[in-house]
């Protein structure tokens, strides 16, 4: 039996109680109410993206746009499907469309006890431009991180988009490849 291919679209105000499961899932303690994520979703300045499995959420990336500066506010990948590139398809989606409005630059924080975050954000090639200490709840400080956008032209774009299209099809390949291994 072959496995569904992951799709990518934007979120609507439809997919707030999935992304909240989903949010739940992956940030605990930490995740957000709702609300929260009902405004994260449909607020002005914001962007989400989310991965589907087939009918399943996968993953999410939330951003909202400040001036010349995206900040990325949630990046997540369902723990079962972690580490085969989806986060990091996500992001560059985010980052091209960004890029393609006026972005000039992607802003975030993460807890510098936040292991595989750091890591994922550091592989993606933002750099700590910043520390707030004692920021989150557990104590820990906040690094803040940051990476150039360039305004791409649309030839570029579309070349970055078809290579996405072919990095969902290999995911949703291995993804085959894998159910195929465990059968
Ligand atoms: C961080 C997170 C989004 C990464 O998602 P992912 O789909 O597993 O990431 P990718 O597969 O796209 O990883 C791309 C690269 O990032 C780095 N990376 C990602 N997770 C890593 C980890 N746990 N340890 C070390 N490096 C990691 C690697 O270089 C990886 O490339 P590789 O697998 O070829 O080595 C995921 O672990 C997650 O949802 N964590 C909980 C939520 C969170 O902390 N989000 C970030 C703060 S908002």
């Amino acid at each position: 039996m072959s496995r569904p291919h992951v799709s990518i679209e934007q979120a609507t105000g439809a997919d707030v109680e999935a992304v909240h499961a989903l949010d739940d899932a992956c940030f605990g303690v930490d995740a957000w109410s709702q609300e929260s994520v009902r405004t994260a979703l449909t607020g002005p300045h914001r962007h989400a993206l989310l991965a589907h499995e087939g009918e399943e959420l996968v993953g999410y990336a939330i951003s909202m746009l400040g001036g010349d500066v995206l900040d990325l506010q949630r990046i997540a990948v369902a723990p079962g499907h972690r580490r085969s590139g989806l986060a990091r398809v996500l992001f560059d989606r985010l980052c091209q469309e960004g890029a393609a409005g006026r972005a000039q630059r992607l802003m975030l924080e993460v807890s510098e006890a936040n292991a595989s975050g750091r890591a994922f954000y550091e592989a993606c090639g933002l750099t700590e431009v910043a520390r707030r200490p004692a920021y989150y709840r557990d104590g820990s400080a906040a690094l803040v991180m940051e990476l150039p956008l360039t305004p791409e032209d649309e030839d570029v774009v579309e070349a970055h988009l078809a290579r996405e299209r072919t990095d969902v099809a290999e995911l949703a390949e291995l993804a085959e490849r894998e159910e195929w291994r465990d059968a």
